[in-house]
Parts: structure tokens; sequence; C-alpha cells
């Protein structure tokens, strides 16, 4: 199957929750307010792969990608690391709560996949 169906109300504000997508963990967050502020608040021209919160979202509250280190594709852990976002153990990557790379070897920001909202439903594929 290549999309896959998650009920957003099953999601509270501050979680976040994995799924499966063609073989792949896909990670969605219910970001708070104060964790949209600081995605935006970002200089993008610090970044190492400069990208606004604003391009890797289509709504603030809702973050979703892939949960693929982009250095050499281990599962960062989510809620972990410097930056408030997520930590890849194998090599000590950081994103932060944007997904975008921060410090470490990785040198791309988490991919954000094809993904669409339906009612009350995200839609990833
Ligand atoms: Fe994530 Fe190397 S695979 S830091």
């Amino acid at each position: 199957l290549a999309k896959v169906e998650v009920d957003l109300a099953s999601i509270p504000e501050g979680k976040n929750v994995t799924i499966k997508w063609r073989g792949k963990p896909v990670f969605i967050r219910h970001r708070t307010a104060d964790e949209i502020s600081e995605a935006e608040s970002v200089k993008v021209t610090e970044l190492r792969d400069p990208q606004s919160d604003a391009e890797r979202v289509k709504k603030p509250e809702w973050l979703v990608m892939l949960g693929v280190c982009t250095h050499l594709g281990c599962v960062p852990i989510g809620e972990a690391g410097d930056y408030g976002g997520w930590y890849c153990p194998c090599h000590g990557s950081h994103y932060d709560i944007s997904g975008r790379i921060r410090k470490g070897p990785a040198p791309l920001n988490l991919e954000v996949p094809e993904y669409n909202f339906a009612e009350d439903k995200l839609i990833v594929g």
C-alpha cells in the first residue's frame, strides 16, 4: 500500500508518533506553540541545510518527516539531543524541532515525505 492514514486526534499535543510507510519510519509530532515559535525563530542562514520551518510543514502544529538519519540511515531518538528535537545515537547527529540538522555528521535535514490532510486525518504517501 502506497498510502498510510493516521487519525490526528490520536496524537496529543507535545507527543511523537512513529508510523511505517514503505518500510521506513515516519515521525509525526504534534508540536506545541512554544515549539513552533522556537522552530520559526531559528536563523535560516546559520543552518547547514538552510530551510525555514515554513518550508518543512503544511500546518505548523504538525511536523511530518522520515525517521531516517541523513548520515548513514539510523533511526533518531525523539525528545533528545541538544536542540529539543531528535538525536541520532549512531554517530551523534542532533536535529531540531523542525527536524533540521544542527550538529554532528549528518549533511541534511530529515526528509519530508509527500503527505496531505483530509478532515481529521493525515495521509502519508
Ligand atoms: Fe545518524 Fe550517523 S547515522 S549520525
